[in-house]
């Protein structure tokens, strides 16, 4: 984030606290909760969305060096993220083109791809190999038989892949970004190293993951003992970019701020920022690291497949910065685990009884309103 945004963004949560203020929506919004609980949502949600659109797949450092490899299933669907020889990173359905089994499994570096069913194998770029007993497949195209890749794009330390072969070939990710591009590339986000990660099932529905980022007004109630005593409840600036948003929210320590010129202000050590990237990722900038969560949704509209990342602006190499982003790391799955996702399990369970028909998102929750106005607007449901 540039410093121009920093103090714009400083001035505004400082009038706030004076004033006990907060951003505000034009008006209250209700959302029918089987946007939460309805099976064809669901499904909508995964033709329209999951399969549609670029989905935010994970840091680029996860994937640093040629032959560096990840395979995990998104919406159903296998994927597998690999970086050439080239230095490009290319996705592909993990699927063999021989009889369907996933060619690669978990995470690593690999020289080739062989197939744990009958040994095909594929280069790192996803063309076709070897076959065993070539003799069997008479005629067989070799250039038409390799993976087939998905669309991808990699930009500022991010990568973006889109889980549908029929779109086109890269994803352009400033335009996907709308924006938030620029405010990405000035946090030099690819210079940063992986820490950590965890991959969660929650019985909620994965818009449920991303409604408890999109308000303050939670805080003093729900974490009264973990981050209300950090940041401030019901406080904070909402900006959009195209479908995606930006979240920003004040520390108590934002304080320091007070009595000073701003040409003084240090900004970043005491804000939260939340950006909200559409459909399905939160990233949040906190303070001195990054921490990115994505939702998937499970097999049914009242499950998800949620993965938490934490990564830092360099590596962990002593115990003492080993220590220092476990802490963070550490509060960062106490709040959302034990707190926000444990109570959204239950009012999953409420949403689920149909005895409620609507939610209502008040006009202190303005990003929570944008995230469900551009998921109606996306798949043309009201
Ligand atoms: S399914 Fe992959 S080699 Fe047969
Ligand atoms: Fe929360």
């Amino acid at each position: 984030m540039k410093r121009q945004t920093q103090l714009e963004l400083a001035h505004v949560l400082q009038a706030h606290v004076r004033n006990g203020a907060t951003d505000l929506a034009p008006e209250v919004f209700r959302n029918p909760v089987a946007a939460y609980s309805d099976a064809a949502r669901a499904q909508l949600e995964r033709e329209r969305l999951f399969r549609g659109l670029p989905l935010f797949m994970g840091m680029s450092c996860r994937l640093s060096d040629p032959g560096d490899y990840l395979a995990e299933e998104v919406a159903g669907i296998p994927v597998m993220l690999v970086r050439g020889r080239d230095g490009m990173l290319r996705a592909f359905a993990n699927i063999c083109r021989h009889r369907g089994a996933p060619v690669a499994s978990g995470c690593g570096k690999a020289r080739a791809f062989s197939c744990p069913y009958h040994g095909w194998t594929y280069a790192l770029d996803g063309k076709l190999a070897g076959i065993p007993e070539k003799a069997s497949f008479p005629g067989i195209d070799k250039e038409a038989h390799g993976l087939i890749p998905l669309p991808a794009g990699e930009r500022y330390g991010m990568i973006f892949v889109c889980l549908s072969p029929a779109r086109l070939p890269a994803i352009d990710v400033d335009a996907h970004l709308a924006g938030l591009g620029e405010e990405f590339g000035a946090y030099g986000f690819e210079h940063y190293s992986y820490f950590a990660s965890q991959t969660m099932t929650p019985a909620i529905n994965w818009k449920f993951g991303i409604d408890t980022f999109l308000e303050a007004y939670h805080l003093p109630a729900l974490h009264r003992a973990t981050v209300a005593p950090l940041i401030r409840g019901n406080l904070g600036s909402f900006a959009a970019f195209g479908d995606h948003c930006r979240l920003t929210f004040a520390r108590h320590s934002s304080a320091a701020w007070d009595g000073k010129p701003d040409c003084e202000w240090d900004v970043l050590p005491h804000i939260v920022v939340v950006y909200r990237l559409f459909p399905n990722t939160i990233v949040v900038f906190q303070s001195d690291h990054l921490e990115t969560w994505r939702m998937l949704p499970g097999e049914t509209p009242e499950r998800s497949v949620i993965e938490f990342a934490l990564y830092s602006p360099e590596p962990a190499t002593t115990d003492k910065a080993r220590a220092y982003w476990k802490k963070n790391y550490d509060l960062a799955i106490r709040t959302v685990l034990n707190e926000d996702f444990a109570l959204g399990e239950r009012m999953q369970r409420g949403f689920m009884s149909a005895v409620q028909t609507e939610v209502v998102y008040g006009r202190n929750e303005p990003a929570l309103i944008h995230f469900h106005q551009r998921l109606h607007a996306a798949l043309g449901v009201s």
